[in-house]
């Protein structure tokens, strides 16, 4: 039975989220596949996950409206907030989803595309970027037409048919409430292509999913995962 686990936001479950040290613990516990949030702030990439910054830094301020310098100086429960660049040096070799968040996400990282492959050799089918933002996922096509997309969803749209006609996705990313209500709709979709629940922490969903034949999960606990995958 193969059933892709996404560390999510690392190892979220015990470390900070979105830290390298979230990042080390999953990679730790057996993880291959990881799942990281970025925003741009000032054309770099920064791994985070909120639109702004009072939950996790108990700063109150948009990250929109923070510089690289500030951001430099927060800590998330100790854990410095690491960039793109820093997460994918510790990740090499594995397959990892970008979920782009906030405006003007998609260019930093298509400018930074090329050194990803030359200088930490990425290949495109270890990297699947992802949004809420499906008008950014198109530029990425665009622009990367070899590098995976996916777009995300919280609840069921009319039809997924023109949005796979549209943006002829690598995977879609749905919500684990859509799983709870029509399992039947994904198991079909599982069919035109794969399908990625979000976020799957429970025992009893997993086996859902592994009952629907379903190709991923996002779990923020990836060493229990990973066991009760086994154990199905
Ligand atoms: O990518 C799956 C999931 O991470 C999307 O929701 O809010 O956790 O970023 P969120
Ligand atoms: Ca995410």
């Amino acid at each position: 039975m193969s059933l892709t686990v996404f560390a999510h936001r690392g190892a979220s479950g015990y470390e900070p989220e979105n830290t390298l040290k979230a990042f080390a613990t999953a990679l730790e516990q057996g993880a291959t596949s990881f799942e990281l949030d970025v925003y741009n702030v000032e054309d770099q990439l920064v791994v985070f996950h909120d639109e702004n910054l009072k939950r996790l830094t108990e700063i109150d301020k948009a990250i929109a409206d923070t510089s690289l310098n500030e951001l430099s100086g927060l800590t998330v429960r100790g854990e410095r907030i690491p960039t793109l660049i820093d997460v994918l040096a510790l990740l090499k070799g594995c397959e990892v989803n970008i979920e782009l968040k906030g405006p003007n996400t998609y260019q930093p990282l298509i400018d930074l595309y090329p050194s990803l492959e030359q200088e930490f050799g990425f290949t495109p089918s270890e990297l699947l970027i992802s949004s809420f933002d499906h008008q950014a996922l198109l530029q990425v096509r665009q622009a990367l037409p070899n590098v995976r997309i996916a777009p995300l969803y919280h609840e069921f749209p009319d039809t997924f048919n023109q949005v796979i006609d549209a943006l002829q996705p690598d995977a879609i990313h749905v919500s684990l409430n859509m799983l709870k209500q029509n399992p039947k709709k994904l198991e079909q979709l599982q069919a035109i292509t794969k399908v990625h629940v979000f976020t799957v922490n429970e025992k009893d969903d997993i086996n859902t999913v592994l009952d629907l034949g379903l190709a991923g999960i996002f779990c923020d606990y990836p060493d229990k995962a990973l066991e009760w995958i086994k154990a199905y």
